[in-house]
């Protein structure tokens, strides 16, 4: 469920209609609501109710600060994988001990920022990482609090481009591997083992996976801790998929992947840590464009947006789907026609869908495409120097821009031509 309805033939956020926002500060442009942002964090909270926990959102879905904010007030911790997450995270206001830090690759520093600046755990990716974080937190003094990402070799039965639980991906450290590196993560100085952590993918739409990788888990920290490691807490990651369309075929819900979790894990009396990102931004945001034009083509009739690849790239680059709706409600009965639906950059791949069946919409109208708040605007660029679309949040009957469309005086102004030119 979210908050993008029509009310009275006309699509709103919450209480505000989308053609005011879209006169105040033109299109495209992506906009969030507050209100889904917090039911979606408050689902996972409660899901886990009972267990002690903390909801980690992943910031690579969204990163706007003011997004940050809000999920940090919510109590949220924060699943970063660079140095600029780390900061975006502080400048929320989150502190360190909510921020756990993944990714495959963490430089000298961004370790020793996360050290200096407060950090809850390293989720470390492989034994020269590991090594890495020892000879720093030893030269600073500290103990680098980590759970070793292990690789369960579990089959996420999702895109092949954003499935990492399979041995053959770059991820974590094979489960089989796992008891020696932390025997040697023990013995290292500078270096507090504290738990394990596993993510095994994303836009997951059946519970099976995860079942199987939290069993290995399960298995794993019974092993350790017969090892002698004090495992207190496990990270499992993120990866509960979301509807992209409207059809019967809902991924499970948070409640459900809870209640799995505590089936599975709820025993070991660990502290439960999870990194949801989609679920809590994705269908909290949509991105609104204009039709520039209608072009009738041989056999076919192409929407051309002001909205391109470069402004949302999951079309192009996974082959999503995102409902694309007018947001002025079509009349009862209005037939719908098929349109390929493109945007004004200089490659075919700039498509968001092709033979798409949409009522038939004309230039000047505005067009809603759904599920844009995860993996949106974190993912755009200035391709075809189009600047950065701005990013709007709605709370109830206000709105307030909290990423301007960028100048292009600023974006020609990043640029510098060498003297010697
Ligand atoms: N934790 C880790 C270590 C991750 O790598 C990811 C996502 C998450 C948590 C959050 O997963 P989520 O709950 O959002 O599924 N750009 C792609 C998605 C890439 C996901 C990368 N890792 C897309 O647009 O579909």
């Amino acid at each position: 469920m979210d908050h993008f309805l029509y009310k009275n033939g006309v699509l709103h956020a919450e209480d505000v209609a989308i053609p005011e926002i879209a006169a105040t500060v033109g299109t495209p442009f992506y906009l969030y609501s507050a209100a889904t942002l917090t039911r979606h964090f408050r689902l996972f909270d409660e899901a886990l109710e009972g267990t002690d926990h903390l909801v980690c959102f992943a910031i690579k879905s969204n990163s706007n600060l003011a997004v940050l904010k809000l999920l940090g007030d919510l109590g949220a911790g924060m699943d970063v994988v660079s140095g600029g997450e780390y900061r975006r995270a502080k400048a929320a206001g989150v502190p360190g001990e909510r921020i756990v830090f993944s990714g495959v690759g963490k430089t000298p520093e961004e370790i020793r920022l996360a050290l200096t600046g407060g950090i809850r755990q390293f989720n470390v990716e492989s034994e020269p990482e590991l090594r890495v974080i020892s000879a720093i937190a030893t030269e600073l003094g500290v103990s680098a609090p980590i759970a070793l990402r292990v690789n369960p070799d579990v089959d996420a039965k999702t895109h092949e481009k954003i499935a990492t639980g399979k041995s053959e991906n770059k991820f974590g450290i094979p489960i089989a591997k796992a008891r020696m590196v932390y025997a040697e993560a023990a013995a290292l100085p500078g270096i507090a083992v504290v738990g394990v952590d596993v993510h095994i993918g994303s836009q997951l739409t059946d519970l099976a996976p995860f079942e199987a990788a939290f069993q290995k888990v399960r298995d794993l920290t019974l092993a350790l801790r017969e090892d002698g490691h004090a495992i207190r807490r496990l990270d499992l990651g993120g990866g509960l998929g979301i509807p992209y369309t409207r059809s019967n075929l809902a991924p499970p819900l948070p409640v459900e992947y809870g209640a799995l979790i505590k089936e599975v894990l709820g025993d070991l009396g660990c502290e439960i840590e999870i990194e949801p990102g989609r679920l809590i931004s994705g269908n909290a945001g949509i991105m609104v464009s204009s039709v520039i034009y209608l072009k009738e083509g041989e056999g076919r009739n192409f929407l051309i947006l002001d909205a391109a690849m470069n402004d949302l790239v999951r079309p192009s680059m996974y082959g999503a789907h995102h409902d694309i709706i007018p947001v002025l409600e079509p009349a009862p009965g209005t037939a719908p026609a098929l349109f390929d639906i493109v945007g004004p950059v200089c490659e075919t791949g700039d498509t968001f869908a092709k033979a798409r069946e949409m009522v038939p919409v004309g230039p000047g109208d505005l067009v809603a495409f759904r599920s844009a708040g995860a993996y949106g605007a974190v993912m755009s660029s200035e391709y075809n120097s189009r600047p950065l679309i701005p990013e709007v949040l709605v709370q109830g009957d206000h709105f307030a821009v909290i990423r301007p469309r960028p100048s292009f005086e600023e974006m020609l102004g990043r640029d510098s031509i060498p003297e010697w030119l």
